[in-house]
C-alpha cells in the first residue's frame, strides 16, 4: 500500500510550483510518487462534455455538476496504486460560497494519510496572481484571501476528524521556494 498525500492551497499560492520540484527531487532519490491533479481529472470530463473551455470556468458550474465531476475524479484517483500525491483544493470559492474540495464521498474514496496546506502571506499571493497572465484568477482583496486561507484550515481539521489523516502546513514564502520544497519532500519520504 502506497501513501496518499493531498496537497492544497488557495489559487496562486504556488502549490503546483512546489509539487513539481518535489516530485522531480524525490524521483532523483528513487522515491516515486504519481502526481495527480484533481482539477485536470475534472477538466478532462467537463471539456469532453463541452461544458467548459478553461479550468477556471469549472468553479462557476452548477453545484450539482461540480459534485458529479468531483466524484468521477475521486473514483478514478482511488484506483491508482503506489504513492500518490493529489494536487487539489481544501475548498473551492464558487459564486454561491465555499465548496468543500474533499466532501465525505471524495474523502471515503481517497482516504488520505496526510493533508498538506500550502500557505503564504496574502500580499504575496495577490502579487503572484497579478503576475500570472496565463490564468483567469478571481480578483480578490487581502481580506478575502485571509478568509479563504482560514476557512481552509477549518476544513482540513474536519478532514482529519473524518479520516484520521494528519494536517501539515507548509509555508511557501517569496524567494524561499527551496525551503518549502525541502519541507514537503521530508513529509513524503
Ligand atoms: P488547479 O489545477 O489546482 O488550479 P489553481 O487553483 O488555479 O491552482 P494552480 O495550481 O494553477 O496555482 P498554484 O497555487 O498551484 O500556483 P502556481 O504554482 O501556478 O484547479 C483548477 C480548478 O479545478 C479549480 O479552480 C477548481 O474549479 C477545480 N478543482 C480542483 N480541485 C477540486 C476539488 N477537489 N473539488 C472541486 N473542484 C476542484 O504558482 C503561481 C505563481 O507563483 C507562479 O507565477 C509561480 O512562479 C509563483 N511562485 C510560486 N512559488 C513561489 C515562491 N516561493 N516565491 C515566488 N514566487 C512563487
Amino acid at each position: 500500500m502506497g501513501k496518499k498525500v493531498v496537497v492544497t492551497g488557495v489559487p496562486g499560492v504556488g502549490k503546483t510550483t512546489v509539487i513539481d520540484q518535489v516530485i522531480s527531487g524525490l524521483a532523483a532519490e528513487g522515491v516515486e510518487y504519481q502526481n495527480i491533479n484533481f482539477g485536470s481529472c475534472m477538466f478532462d470530463v467537463a471539456s469532453n462534455q463541452g461544458i467548459v473551455t478553461s479550468r477556471d470556468d469549472m468553479r462557476k458550474l452548477e453545484q450539482a455538476k461540480q459534485r458529479e465531476l468531483q466524484r468521477n475524479a475521486a473514483q478514478f484517483i482511488a484506483k491508482t496504486e503506489g504513492n500518490v500525491l493529489i494536487d487539489t483544493h481544501c475548498t473551492v470559492k464558487t459564486p454561491k460560497g465555499y465548496l468543500a474540495g474533499l466532501p465525505e464521498w471524495v474523502l471515503k474514496e481517497l482516504m488520505p494519510d496526510i493533508v498538506v496546506l500550502v500557505e503564504t502571506d496574502e500580499d504575496q499571493i495577490l502579487m503572484r496572481r497579478l503576475g500570472d497572465e496565463s490564468r483567469v484568477r478571481d480578483a480578490e482583496g487581502y481580506r478575502a484571501l485571509c478568509e479563504h486561507q482560514q476557512f481552509n484550515r477549518a476544513m482540513a481539521a474536519s478532514y482529519a476528524m473524518l479520516t484520521g489523516c494528519t494536517v501539515k502546513i507548509v509555508v511557501n514564502a517569496d524567494n524561499l521556494l527551496d525551503r518549502s520544497v525541502e519541507e514537503l519532500k521530508e513529509i513524503l519520504r
